[in-house]
């Protein structure tokens, strides 16, 4: 899985996909922007033309992981554009449409020669209309519509654009190469995978948790000395039950993976992760998304930490933890488990990390066995209703 970040109609998106995810599915099935059509799916109809950087591009033939980084306008982004809406006002009065299906790809490529091309004759619209195919209206009231709006412009003075706002040459999302790093991946045959590994997120403003709690613990040693640790990943990782990272692990984005086992459900979520620290304040934000590709389920959060000094010796961590989880286990994302099972994850958290302050060697579990951990929340439920009823302890 790979985490996709580029601008969508404006917006910073992100989200986790497989490396052969192709830019339609990624901005239908992740962005619910469904004015994106798939018709034949192989590059023939022209339904899924989207603009990438500028140029249109087919998105059922385009990856996502090959747009991180770019921007990228579907027919949702041309609301408020000026020749999108002289465009749509021709379709409607020159009849350029029945059921609509072709539309949006229609319209992205009409923009696209209106900007571009002088003063085209029927011929050289049709030729450049070519790769959007349109089963039912026939292409009279589309060529008609297209020719309008460029004598409309042209008598107005608005000349052609060289380039018509694009803003990279070359293949899509060409020119964004800084912000995709390639990783090699080994593979059994012997042959190596290059899977390109998007940068993580800049920016997720539009992201929110489903869910959210505070917790905190006091750590028996001084503030600077936890400071240390906290910053440094590898070592935050090898306390959590289940983590590990791969590849840089000292870089801001780090990808790697987190084990659970709930009772018959083990999930290895893959993903990656934004680490930010604020010295100043002694604190930091970790923000994350994974998925596992067997139960189908996926998860993202945003833990946010802040280190307070408890005299000369000691120092609270205070965390802030907003997360959401989608498939089979998100089963057990209701809030109150969620709680119960992160205040036992953070028991075993501390104790891992006051071992490596003391400087013991640690073992940590290699999974987080969350059914261990639902059970034991269970049987604490169960006692405390026992002694609540019986008013005695119950063992
Ligand atoms: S769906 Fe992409 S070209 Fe037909
Ligand atoms: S309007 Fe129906 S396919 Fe074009």
């Amino acid at each position: 899985m790979t985490v996709v970040s580029l601008a969508l109609n404006g917006r910073h998106v992100s989200a986790d996909v497989e490396p052969r995810t192709h830019l339609a599915d990624f901005i239908r099935d992740t962005q619910n922007l469904t004015g994106t059509h798939l018709g034949c799916e192989h590059g023939v109809c022209g339904a899924c033309t989207v603009l990438v950087d500028g140029v249109p591009v087919r998105s059922c033939i385009t990856f996502a992981v090959t747009c991180a980084g770019a921007s990228v306008t579907t027919i949702e982004g041309l609301d408020d554009d000026e020749t999108g809406a002289e465009l749509r006002a021709a379709f409607t009065r020159e009849h350029a449409l029945q059921c609509g299906y072709c539309t949006p790809g229609m319209l992205i490529s009409a923009r696209d020669v209106v900007l571009r091309a002088e003063a085209p004759d029927e011929h050289a619209i049709r030729v450049a209309m070519s790769g959007n195919l349109c089963r039912c209206t026939g292409y009279v009231g589309i060529v008609r519509a297209i020719q309008s709006v460029i004598a409309d412009r042209r008598a107005r003075g608005i000349a052609a654009v060289t380039g018509a706002g694009r803003t990279a040459l070359g293949p899509a999302g060409a020119g964004h190469g800084a912000v995709v790093a390639a990783s090699a991946v080994q593979l059994g045959s012997g042959k190596t995978l290059i899977a390109a590994q998007a940068a993580a997120p800049e920016e997720l403003a539009d992201w929110k948790p489903q869910a959210s709690f505070e917790k905190s613990f006091v750590v028996s040693y001084p503030i600077e000395k936890v400071w240390n640790l906290f910053s440094d990943t590898a070592e935050v990782a090898s306390c959590l039950p289940g983590a590990s990272l791969t590849g840089d692990t000292g870089a801001r984005n780090v990808t790697g993976k987190m084990r659970i086992k709930v009772g018959p459900i083990a999930a290895d979520f893959h993903g990656s992760a934004v680490i930010d620290r604020e010295p100043a304040t002694k604190s930091g934000t970790i923000e994350g998304s994974g998925r596992d590709p067997r139960s189908s389920s996926a998860t993202r959060g945003l833990i946010r930490y802040r280190l307070l000094p408890q005299g000369a010796d000691a120092t609270k961590v205070e965390l802030d933890v907003g997360y959401r989880l989608t498939g089979p286990l998100a089963q057990f994302s209701r809030s109150d488990l969620v709680n119960d099972i992160a205040g036992r994850m953070i028991e075993a958290f501390v104790q891992n990390i006051e071992a490596r302050l003391s400087g013991v060697a640690t073992n940590t579990a290699t999974e987080l066995n969350a059914g261990n951990l639902i059970f034991s929340v269970l049987l604490a439920r169960i006692r405390a209703g026992l002694r609540r009823l019986f008013g005695r302890e119950n063992h």
